[in-house]
């Protein structure tokens, strides 16, 4: 099989960390029979002050009709509001409806408290459909208010997709991966105690779609976000599969990514049908760009990340080993995670380990 991934650096340190993801996918050993192309795209700030638009239709075409996924660095966005720019990845996720944004959060597993769960965020609803307006109170002052939208059909296709997700991170663990986790669990978060309408359809919808023959084997709890909160930060070793609306799930999954040290470490994938974008949490880094020091491991596990969604589960598991190799060792490390190694040394410990 051959896949074109399209590669979208983006701005800052999204230059020196999209190189490894490439280089890692031409390592994957050739027994996985598996073959890459790659398009070279444009997208960001140094995009947009040098043609004017932050996302070139070019790009989205060419994702759209030719590839079969992509890897997305980091933008930045400036400070001050620039006329004309907007950020190119919340274009980019509606304009090839990537529905679902899934950011895995996993510790080594020698850790003292081992950590791994996803968060499945719905990603096209809720308060950011941006359905803000401003007006005068009856004594003049101002009141904002913005609209929190919930669909049955995004909650029921998010809930699906989390059911599948804790079966094939179960068949992953089947297939011998070490994992603190023993079955598969998927938990709903909302605040229906409180917002009955939208949040009661998230939960009841979410429900329904999980309660699928096809996720018999799959245990389904639910938890209000406030105390979910609380005991992801107690007991995040308790979570295998989170499932929640945008908001909680842009929140929640910025918390959890503190849990694990580095934000150098947390890959995330936006998907939609049959398409999957890898992309590395961090932002551009000014701070440390074009100095060889950024961590490459969230971009490669976005690399695996996205290879998941593609059905390429044993190259993925490969990757996620190799990583876990390097981390586990301990001695090639780079400074965020204390250790004095450069971005080039990470990546070939990890491509000499798969
Ligand atoms: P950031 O994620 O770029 O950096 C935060 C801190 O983490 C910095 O000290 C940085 O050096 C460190 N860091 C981040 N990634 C690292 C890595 N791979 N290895 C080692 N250290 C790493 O967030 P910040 O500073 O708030 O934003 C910088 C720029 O990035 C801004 O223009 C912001 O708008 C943009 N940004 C873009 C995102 C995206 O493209 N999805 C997400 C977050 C921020
Ligand atoms: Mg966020």
């Amino acid at each position: 099989r051959t896949l074109r991934i399209g590669l979208i650096p983006g701005d800052g340190i999204g230059k020196e960390v999209i190189p490894a993801g490439r280089r890692i996918l031409e390592a994957l050993p050739a027994s996985l029979k598996l073959k890459f192309e790659f398009v070279d795209l444009k997208a960001g700030f140094e995009t947009f002050e040098q043609t004017g638009v932050a996302l070139p239709d070019k790009t989205v075409e060419t994702l759209k009709n030719e590839c079969d996924g992509a890897l997305f660095g980091a933008v930045s966005s400036p400070s001050k509001a620039v006329k004309g720019y907007s950020s190119p990845i919340v274009a980019l996720r509606k304009r090839l409806d990537l529905y679902a944004n899934v950011r895995p959060v996993k510790s080594v597993m020698t850790a003292t408290n081992p950590i791994d769960m996803v968060i499945v965020r719905e990603n096209t609803e809720d308060l950011y459909v941006k359905e803000e307006r401003t007006y005068a109170a009856e004594d003049g002052s101002k009141i904002a208010e913005a609209i929190k939208r919930i669909s049955e059909k995004a909650s029921f296709r998010i809930a699906t997709m989390a059911g599948e997700i804790a079966l094939r991170r179960q068949k992953i663990r089947d297939s011998g991966a070490a994992s603190i986790h023993q079955s598969p669990m998927v938990t709903i978060t909302h605040k229906s105690n409180v917002l009955s309408q939208t949040d009661g359809l998230f939960r009841s919808t979410a429900r329904e779609a999980l309660a699928n023959p096809r996720f018999a084997s799959v245990g389904v709890e639910e938890q209000i976000v406030d105390s979910m909160v609380y005991k992801l930060f107690r007991q995040p070793e308790t979570y295998d599969v989170i499932v929640a609306p945008n908001l909680y799930g842009d929140i929640l999954s910025d918390g959890a990514a503190a849990l694990v040290g580095s934000l150098g470490l947390v890959p995330s994938a936006n998907v939609g049908e049959g398409f999957a974008i890898g992309e590395p949490c961090h932002g551009s880094a000014p701070d440390i760009m074009g100095k060889n020091i950024a961590n490459p491991i969230a971009t490669l596990r976005s690399v695996a990340l996205m290879l998941e969604f593609l059905n390429e589960e044993t190259a993925a598991a490969k990757i996620y080993a190799a990583v876990d190799g390097n981390l586990e060792e301990g001695k090639l490390l780079s400074p965020d995670l204390g250790g004095k190694a450069t971005t080039t040394e990470v990546v070939e410990d990890i491509l000499r380990r798969l």
